[in-house]
C-alpha cells in the first residue's frame, strides 16, 4: 500500500510504503511500535500497522494487502506455516525453519524469509557479547521455535550442538529432516533431557525454545549442566525471570530471556525490507520499561 502524504512544510508528496504484521489476535504485538521506532532511527518513511486475518482467511488477507500496494508483513502466531505455503520464493533459513515471519512483495512474487534465528544468534553474539562460536551449545526443544533458530545456530559455529527434548522422538525427526536439507551444516547430538548430563558435564549455552516456561515448567535437565560460565537463554520474556532462568540462577548461571531476539528479528526483517540496519539497544530499552 502507498499513502500518499501531503506534508505542510512543502507542496510535495511523500510516498510511503506500508507494512503490517498479521496474526489472530494481534492486538497485543509489539511490532508496530518496534517499527515505528526503527523507521525514525534510520530516517525512513514507512507506516506499519497490525493486521488482523481470520483464522480461516491468512492467504486472503495477504492478497488484498497485495492488492493494495502493500510493501512486506511479518507474520506471527498462527500464521507461520501458512505463510511458508503461500510464499513463492524461500531463503534458506525459512526453507530450514518450516516457516515464514517475514514476507515481502515485489515482482508479482511473495518472498519469504525467516529472521527468528538470526535474531537470537545477533542478541547472544552482539547484545550478550557471548561468543557461540567454538563453545558447547544445548537446545532444549524440537517443536517450532526449536526448528526456526536451528541453520542460523549451526551457521555460528559451536563446538558442539546438542539437542535435547521431551518426547526424544520429536528431536530425532526435526535434526533428520534438517540434515537431510543441510547435509552440510555439521551433526546435530540427539538426547533426552536425561541424558544431556553425560554427553557433557556443563555447558557453554543452553536455550530453551520448549513451551515449558507458559506452564511454569523447567526442561527435566540436571542442575549440574549450568556453571557461572554457562549462558542459559530463555526464548520466552516477561516482566520477571523466567522459571527457567530462575532455575538456571540458582546453579550460579547467567541469564537472559527472549525480549532481545524479539528486537533483533524485527531489525532483521526491517533491513531486508528498507536494506538499513537499525540501532536496536534503544528499543530494547523502551520496550524493556514497558514490560
Ligand atoms: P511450537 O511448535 O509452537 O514451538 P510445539 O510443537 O508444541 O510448539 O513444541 C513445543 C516444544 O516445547 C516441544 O519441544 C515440547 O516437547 P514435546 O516434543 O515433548 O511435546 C516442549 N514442551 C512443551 N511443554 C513442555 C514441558 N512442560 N516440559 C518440557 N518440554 C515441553
Amino acid at each position: 500500500m502507498s499513502v500518499l502524504i501531503s506534508t505542510p512544510m512543502a507542496d510535495s508528496v511523500l510516498e510511503t510504503d506500508c507494512y503490517v504484521v498479521i496474526g489472530n489476535p494481534i492486538g497485543h504485538s509489539k511490532s508496530p511500535d518496534i517499527h515505528a521506532r526503527f523507521a525514525a532511527d534510520t530516517a525512513q518513511n514507512i507506516d506499519y500497522r497490525h493486521l488482523l486475518a481470520p483464522l480461516n482467511g491468512f492467504a486472503e488477507a495477504v492478497q488484498e494487502f497485495i492488492q493494495q500496494g502493500g510493501k512486506g508483513a511479518n507474520v506471527t502466531v498462527p500464521f507461520k506455516l501458512e505463510a511458508y505455503a503461500l510464499a513463492t520464493t524461500l531463503t534458506p533459513r525459512a526453507e530450514a525453519a518450516g516457516a515464514v515471519n517475514t514476507l515481502s512483495f515485489a515482482n508479482g512474487q511473495i518472498h519469504g524469509d525467516n529472521t527468528d534465528g538470526i535474531g537470537l544468534v545477533t542478541d547472544i553474539v552482539r547484545n550478550a557479547g557471548f561468543e557461540i562460536a567454538g563453545k558447547r551449545v544445548l537446545l532444549l526443544g524440537a517443536g517450532g521455535a526449536a526448528r526456526g533458530v536451528l541453520l542460523p545456530l549451526m551457521q555460528a559455529n559451536p563446538a558442539q550442538l546438542v539437542l535435547a527434548n521431551r518426547t526424544v522422538t520429536n528431536a530425532q525427526a526435526l535434526v533428520q529432516q534438517f540434515s537431510q536439507k543441510f547435509p552440510n551444516e555439521g551433526e546435530i547430538v540427539v538426547s533426552s533431557f536425561t541424558d544431556v548430563a553425560s554427553i557433557n558435564d556443563q555447558f557453554d549455552l543452553i536455550i530453551n525454545a520448549t513451551s515449558a516456561s507458559l506452564q511454569a515448567d523447567v526442561p527435566t535437565v540436571a542442575a549440574s549442566i549450568f556453571g557461572p560460565q554457562t549462558l542459559a537463554y530463555d526464548m520466552m520474556y516477561g516482566k520477571q525471570p523466567t522459571v527457567f532462568m530462575q532455575f538456571a540462577s540458582a546453579q550460579g548461571a547467567m541469564v537472559r530471556d527472549g525480549l532481545g531476539m524479539l528486537v533483533e528479528q524485527a531489525a532483521e526483517a526491517f533491513f531486508v525490507w528498507r536494506g538499513v540496519r537499525p540501532q536496536t539497544d534503544a528499543t530494547f530499552s523502551a520496550l524493556r520499561a514497558q514490560l
